[in-house]
């Protein structure tokens, strides 16, 4: 499974062997080898090419909500065609051999459950939930009237994707455990993230405070580089299944 040309140092492969507890943090990064666009990759990023503030704020959905709910319906069409990737499935490996091991998610795209990850705590909340735009009920089904967005069959009020939008509040337990795991993991791996949308660049900073060995995975460097104990650059499809191959040897 892994790629021989990417060098694991031995400390670490030791560290993630006999941590008791792993906390990994995945970003658009990681989805980005199946074929799902990120969001600050220069040329290809989505917000590149779309304006944040048109389609990803309450504002913009109240403005409009058509675009909003079309734009969601482009991109979970994007997302329907897409299979996890190497790094996905590394990840299904590595919560199978540490004892303890938290998942938590910027991305939307439920590629990690696809792949088999068991507990994925879902930070900006997921591309294929809906919700009441009043109420925040998830709803799974509603009368097919035509309406675009749809209606809440219990309010009638507008449905919306059950996505965090910016200037929204991430949801409570899922930033709580996340939080939590953070403080108390022995390895945190920040894979596939720019690091710089709060407060989930907060979480790697928050685990190497508490003691834990902060290790990064990115083509690039970025904010968090610098306070990484170990930088492994280069795509995620390639240096997770490396880091799982050097740890357990599978
Ligand atoms: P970004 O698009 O900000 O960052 C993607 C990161 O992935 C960059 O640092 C890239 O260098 C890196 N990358 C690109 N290809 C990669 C590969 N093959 N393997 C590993 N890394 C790769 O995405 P996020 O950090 O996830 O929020 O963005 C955070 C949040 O901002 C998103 O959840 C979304 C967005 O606006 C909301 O919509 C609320």
């Amino acid at each position: 499974m892994g790629s021989p040309s990417i060098h694991i140092p031995p400390a670490l492969a030791q560290a993630l062997r006999s941590a008791r507890h792993i906390a990994v943090l995945t970003g658009a990064g990681v989805s980005a080898e199946s074929g799902v666009p990120t969001f600050r990759d220069a040329q290809t990023g989505l917000w590149a090419k779309y304006d944040l503030e048109e389609l990803a704020t309450p504002q913009a959905f109240q403005r409009s909500p058509r675009l909003v709910w079309e734009w969601y319906a482009w991109r979970r069409e994007l997302v329907a065609a897409a299979r996890p990737n190497p790094g996905h499935y590394a990840l299904v490996e590595m919560e199978n051999r540490a004892p303890n091991f938290t998942l938590i998610t910027q991305n939307v795209d439920q590629l990690h459950q696809q792949a088999g990850s068991r507990r994925v705590i879902e930070l900006h909340g997921s591309l294929w939930r809906t919700k009441c735009s009043r109420e925040g009920r998830v709803v799974e089904s509603w009368p097919e009237t035509g309406d675009v967005p749809p209606r809440c069959p219990h309010c009638s009020d507008l449905l919306r994707p059950d996505v965090v939008w910016f200037g929204e509040a991430l949801p409570e337990r899922e930033l709580m455990e996340a939080f939590a795991a953070a403080q108390q993991c022995d390895v945190f791996i920040a894979a596939g993230t720019s690091a710089i949308v709060q407060p989930a660049a907060s979480l790697p900073l928050l685990a190497a405070r508490s003691g834990a060995v902060l290790v990064e995975v990115n083509p690039q460097e970025t904010p968090l580089t610098g306070e990484a104990d170990y930088f492994l650059q280069g795509p995620s499809g390639s240096v997770l299944p490396a880091l799982v191959q050097a740890a357990w040897g599978v």
